[in-house]
């Protein structure tokens, strides 16, 4: 395994026989000993490595990734980085777990691949907290843990490696500074709040950030706080019911991210007002759609997050290797959208 410069002949005999056993069975990564697992909370897993006899296959590093799911147009974008990133390095078989929005579907997923005694994990987690006991065993495996674009709440930081991802209290902060800078500070307004999934780094953090900026101006109050699990159509529902109780009370939203956003937007025209005009609304993420949205005049900002983490996690694993001191943070550069920056930025974006 890489992470260990003097190699044994032991240890390269099993990984090679662990490779070769893993090549046989079709490679499957799941919690069920590389059996087939059917029932519908299994983890949907893949291997992008191509089948090969020869013992160049057998020098690869081993990379098995844990994703959260598909709940997103941001997520699908990550995915798609990860596996473009590592599917066109031939140095590189990336080992590919979809989560399905469950914990336990990750822990199974981390399990076998410390199994598979893989050369690191990346583990993009649905929730902070829970992840000691896995982690722990990653680390007595030698196995160097990479989270990628959400944390975890650990007592012990050396459980990982690196965090590879955003600033999700800055995008917070980012979002609750630009609805004011273009509402003005002094307009009384009410918010709606979507949150992102219930525990995740990304809805925690997100919540904190824009609270902190709100608490500071008696003009700005949230009313009304409820979770859309990231997805469209929960976001929708949310809005739908904030508009029934709510109704015309309502001066803005802030949407943890923007497919959310694109529900309530729906929400608002069937309720029969102007989304973007009766109502302001801000969202995270900066996809194409949020930005198409903008250029629609119905979302007023995107506050940029990057999904694009293939080629930092790549460069973090082969930094690990070669013995360099990685950050314990590397954060991703990004910037807010609005108006004629956003039309103008919307033929470049690609997800
Ligand atoms: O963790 C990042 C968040 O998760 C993105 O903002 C959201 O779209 C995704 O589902």
């Amino acid at each position: 395994m890489f992470k260990f410069k003097k190699k044994s002949l032991v240890m390269t005999t099993v990984l090679a026989t662990v490779l070769l056993l893993s090549a046989c069975s079709g490679n499957a990564v799941n919690g069920n000993g590389g059996k087939a697992n059917n029932t519908p909370s299994a983890p949907k897993t893949e291997d992008t490595a191509p089948k090969s006899d020869n013992t160049e296959s057998d020098k690869k590093i081993v990379v098995g990734f844990s994703q959260i799911g598909a709940e997103s147009g941001w997520r699908d974008a990550e995915t798609q980085s990860i596996k473009d990133t590592f599917g066109n390095d031939a140095q590189f078989e990336l080992k590919f777990s979809d989560a399905q929005q469950k914990q336990e579907n990750q822990i199974k997923a981390i399990r076998t691949f410390i199994s598979q005694k893989v050369d690191a994990i990346a583990l993009a987690p649905v929730v902070e907290s829970g992840w000691e006991t896995v982690l722990e065993e990653a680390k007595a495996a030698n196995i160097p843990v990479f989270l990628l674009d959400r944390t975890v709440k650990v007592s012990d930081e050396s459980l990982y490696t690196s965090f590879i991802g955003s600033d999700f209290i800055l995008e917070g902060q980012n979002a609750a500074k630009t609805m004011m800078e273009l509402l003005g500070e002094d307009k009384q307004v009410n918010i709606v709040e979507l949150q992102g999934t219930v525990g995740a780094s990304a809805a925690n953090d997100r919540q904190q950030g824009f609270q902190e900026i709100v608490d500071a101006n008696p003009n700005y109050k949230i009313i009304k706080s409820q979770s859309g699990d990231f997805t469209r159509a929960k976001g929708k529902e949310v809005m739908e019911a904030f508009l029934k109780s709510d109704g015309k009370n309502i001066q803005a939203v802030y949407a943890h991210n923007d497919d959310m956003a694109l529900g309530a937007i729906q929400a608002i025209e069937e309720y029969g007002l102007v989304p973007g005009v009766d109502i302001f609304i801000v969202s995270v993420d900066g996809t194409k759609p949020a930005f198409e949205a903008i250029r629609d005049g119905k979302l007023n900002v995107t506050v940029e997050c990057n999904p694009l983490l293939g080629p930092q996690l790549k460069q973090a694993i082969l930094d690990f290797k070669d013995g360099v001191t990685l950050e314990k943070w590397i954060k991703s550069d990004e910037d807010v959208y609005f108006g004629q920056k956003a039309i103008d930025a919307l033929p470049n974006r690609t997800y």
